[in-house]
């Protein structure tokens, strides 16, 4: 875990300072496209992170592209933004799709990444990427983002059980609002400063124990010995303490839980 947290930090500084590191061999991008966030990430031969961009976003809804043409621009802009950066034409690119989405629908996805002008090289599917950041074979993992509580069961590093429900980030910003009757907007804001904590968790709690009893149901069927949480709306600090309470496994969240998917679709963009 020490290492898979040195390298999400460092994935974390390169995108907030704008900055590349140097790299070997040929550049790799994964694209997450998600409800809240689209994250461009880029990696090297070695797997180590080289560059990355994020954009918020309303073009895709829980894996669902709800804005085709919006999602292609956003997609070109962060991959040009890049390509200055790095000073190089960004080839093979992955995607990922949560559990359980339609055929269909992958397609969309599939398309969005080549229409901005990547060579798509995978799908792969989301707790398949996090795992490989994680460095996990056997556990749940979790991906609280910002629409939906999706739920993995991994065992010999394959998924036997996916499940995908609606409870997210943005359902934590709809109970924020009404308790402090303050818009979306501004409770979002609030939700995401640290210095509020004390403020919003208290409020948001009943929403994150929601989460947990939808992550509960799975693991009565599919014990494990350790839950891993990853996706945004985990980001409070008390978070892993009310989840673990619940539901009486050992709950672990890595550092920058919202970049485990962008950086793990990146590590497995392969030919
Ligand atoms: N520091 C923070 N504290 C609390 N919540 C946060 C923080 N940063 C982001 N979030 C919330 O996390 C959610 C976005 O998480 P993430 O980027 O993992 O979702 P997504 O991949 O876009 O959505 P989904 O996986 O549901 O399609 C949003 O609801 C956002 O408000
Ligand atoms: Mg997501």
């Amino acid at each position: 875990m020490a290492q898979c947290n040195e390298t999400l930090l460092e994935f974390e500084s390169l995108i907030k300072n704008g900055e590349k590191k140097k790299w070997e061999g040929a550049l790799r991008t994964g694209v997450d496209l998600g409800t809240a966030n689209i994250v461009l990430a880029v990696v090297d031969e070695e797997n180590r992170p080289v560059a990355g961009a994020t954009f918020p976003s309303t073009v895709v809804r829980d894996g669902i592209v709800v804005d085709y043409v919006g999602a292609v621009q956003a997609v070109t802009k962060l991959k040009g933004q890049l390509e200055e950066l790095l000073g190089e034409t960004l080839e093979a690119g992955a995607c990922a799709i949560p559990p359980g989405i339609l055929p269909g629908n992958v397609k969309a996805i599939g398309n969005v990444v080549e229409s901005a002008g990547f060579r798509l090289t995978e799908i792969v599917d989301e707790p398949t990427a996090a795992a490989a950041v994680l460095g996990i074979t056997d556990g749940a993992v979790v991906d609280v983002g910002g629409g939906t509580t999706g739920i993995s069961i991994l065992e010999n590093g394959k998924v036997i059980y996916t499940s995908d429900e609606p409870t997210g980030g943005t359902h934590m910003t709809l109970v924020l609002a009404g308790f402090y009757g303050c818009s979306t907007n501004e409770a979002e804001v609030m939700k995401r400063d640290p210095a509020q904590e004390a403020n919003v968790f208290p409020v948001v709690k009943p929403v994150v124990e929601k989460m947990a009893a939808i992550v509960k149901r799975s693991l009565e069927e599919y014990p494990v010995d350790t839950v891993y949480v990853v996706g945004g709306a985990c980001c409070f600090t008390q978070f892993e303490e009310v989840f673990e309470k619940y539901l009486g496994t050992p709950v672990v969240k890595p550092a920058a839980p919202l970049l485990v998917t962008p950086l793990g679709i990146a590590m497995n963009c392969t030919e």
